[in-house]
């Protein structure tokens, strides 16, 4: 694995979205991103006031659906609410990852877009391990190809 945790060669800004259960946890990924010199859009919220997760989580899966963002990072309390309206959107793929191993098959064989995770679950560390795996795993392609391409209704 590459040192750090995003790629070098992304192609357009990764979006982020949390409420407010998500803020502090999208913020300390906000610093991670500045420190690796990646491009980020960040959709909201803005602060820890409570809010309701669909409005900022319809905001990356419009960016998702429409080229602006290829990939995203969306944080809600237990990511349940955040992932299911991400997943609304039709070329949104939302894997709600909580360990490691969930984040390799989430992008190796789902070729997730979008990595979910529970702010209130996942400590920072626990965060960081995640996110590492999920950016730098390649999807295999092949017979899950196949797979995705049913996905859409
Ligand atoms: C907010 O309290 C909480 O319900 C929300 O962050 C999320 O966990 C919903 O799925």
């Amino acid at each position: 694995m590459q040192e750090g945790i995003f790629p070098k060669n992304l192609t357009s800004p990764i979006g982020l979205c949390s409420d407010h259960a998500g803020y502090e946890l999208k913020e300390y990924i906000i610093g991670i991103l500045k420190a690796e010199g990646v491009t980020y859009n960040d959709f909201g919220t803005y602060s820890e006031a409570s809010c309701d997760y669909p409005d900022f989580a319809h905001q990356l899966g419009a960016a998702i659906d429409n080229g602006e963002c290829e990939l995203g990072i969306a944080i809600c309390g237990t990511g349940n609410g955040i992932n299911m309206t991400l997943n609304k959107h039709q070329k949104v793929r939302s894997a709600l990852c909580w360990k490691e191993d969930i984040a390799l098959f989430a992008k190796s064989h789902n070729n997730a877009n979008v990595i979910t995770l529970p702010g209130r679950i996942v400590t920072h560390e626990e965060a960081r391990r995640i996110l590492k795996v999920f950016f730098q795993t390649e999807f295999e392609g092949g017979r899950h190809q196949k797979r995705i391409d049913k996905i859409p209704l």
